[in-house]
């Protein structure tokens, strides 16, 4: 086998049995060459040599082709904010006085273009036109483009929503976040207070009435990985009468979570024990046991973390084809996805719930690179922070 490879490899130089003179001399030699070739027979055997090598080089060149044309067309998703079908969007709508529960999730009573068609006697619930005018956008929306509803939840109220009132954000940025707890409330990975769980309850109930108004079910969940959305996820929709959550299966997002550092509360149990404590749950492929991301010594920075919420954007509009989608999360982290669709600041309440419409469009080329502070240390005491919880614990032990 060997012999013969050397000997049709160099078929375009001079295999004949005669001395190589000079240069000059290639051409006829290598006519010389072929001649020979055929006449020894060898030609057979160089073409079933030649045939794979011509067919290896072509997959090779079209293999760089390919890697070329990725690396130099590469492409990136922009989300926008779609106003118009949310009071949550509209500039005189007040987030402090917002009640999501009372509106309808801030849903505006309107027609819509597509209401004709679907809606000829003008009989049909808005939740139900609306849920018609969101799929028609989805479905005619050009090559690149994507419409979704996202339903943003807030947790309720944890341990460390109290912590952080009762000993004011100064004392709880400088040492009590940094703590596990004091000696009569934890609030390492926090769980929901019993104002948290009531929250998640009346958010159940607010489902509960839409649902009878037809409101759209969402068709993909996903949840922080923190126990305190954990929970409200679970008490929010357990049990509603919508499909696919019996049981409950949401998708546990590492992405999802709050800020990430510093404070003990936003430091995640580990896969095995959210497992335990909600079997139904499913994780994102490559959730990892223990928690990698969170550090004791440097807190990720607001503009990190909105770099962070947008690839779990980038994820869910390029990986999940459903158009209503519901996410429980935090304030932080719901902060961070509005600023990245350009939606205006809304502030949502602990428990409480808006839903946006969004719009992606896929650009061809390079994200602009958009300027990322680095981590922080916690914040040196300029108080006794003890004395804060003395001088706090005073004020309540008045009020009891
Ligand atoms: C929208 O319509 C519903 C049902 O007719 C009504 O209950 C609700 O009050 C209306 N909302 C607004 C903001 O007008
Ligand atoms: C621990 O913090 C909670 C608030 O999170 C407070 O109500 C409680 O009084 C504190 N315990 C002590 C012993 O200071």
């Amino acid at each position: 086998m060997i012999p013969l490879i050397r000997r049709a490899r160099p078929h375009a130089r001079w295999t004949g049995d005669g001395p190589r003179s000079s240069l000059e001399d290639d051409e006829e030699v290598d006519g010389h060459t072929y001649q020979h070739s055929r006449q020894s027979g060898s030609g057979i055997f160089r073409i079933t040599v030649v045939i794979p090598t011509l067919v290896f080089l072509t997959v090779l060149v079209t293999g760089l082709m390919s890697m070329a044309e990725s690396m130099s067309s590469s492409s990136y998703l922009t989300y926008s904010t779609v106003p118009g079908f949310f009071l949550q969007d509209e500039p005189d709508t007040d987030p402090n006085a917002f009640d999501y529960v009372a509106s309808n999730f801030g849903l505006i009573n309107r027609t819509y273009d597509t209401d004709e068609e679907f809606d000829p006697h003008g009989d049909k619930p808005q939740w139900e036109r609306f849920e018609n005018k969101m799929r028609s956008l989805a479905r005619d929306s050009g090559k690149g483009v994507h419409y979704k509803v996202l339903f943003l939840g807030r947790h309720g109220e944890g341990y460390h929503n109290v912590a952080e009132s009762f000993y004011g954000t100064e004392a709880w940025d400088c040492y009590w976040s940094l703590q596990d707890g004091n000696e009569t409330s934890t609030w390492v990975d926090a769980h929901l207070t019993e104002t948290g769980i009531a929250q998640a309850e009346t958010a159940h109930h607010a489902w509960e009435k839409q649902i009878e108004n037809k409101v759209p079910a969402p068709e993909s969940y996903y949840v922080s990985p923190l126990n305190r959305c954990l929970a409200t996820a679970s008490i929010t929709f357990s049990g509603l009468e919508l499909p696919n959550i019996d049981p409950f299966q949401p998708t546990v997002k590492e992405l999802l979570r709050e800020t990430i550092g510093l404070h003990t509360c936003d430091r995640r149990s580990s896969k095995s024990a959210i497992a335990e404590e909600y079997p139904h749950y499913r994780f994102e492929p490559d959730f990892s046991d223990e928690d990698v991301l969170w550090d004791a010594k440097s807190r990720e920075s607001d503009s990190a973390r909105s770099a962070r919420l947008r690839k779990l954007l980038d994820d869910i509009f390029t990986n999940d084809d459903n158009v209503f989608i519901s996410l429980t999360a935090h304030s932080g982290a719901i902060t961070s996805i509005l600023e990245v669709i350009g939606h205006r600041k809304f502030q949502l309440a602990t428990g409480a719930m808006i839903p946006v419409v969004v719009k992606a469009e896929r650009i061809s080329g390079e994200h602009p690179e958009e300027p990322v502070e680095p981590p922080t240390t916690a914040p040196k005491c300029e108080i006794n922070p003890i004395g804060a919880s003395t001088a706090r614990g005073v004020a309540v032990s008045t009020k009891a």
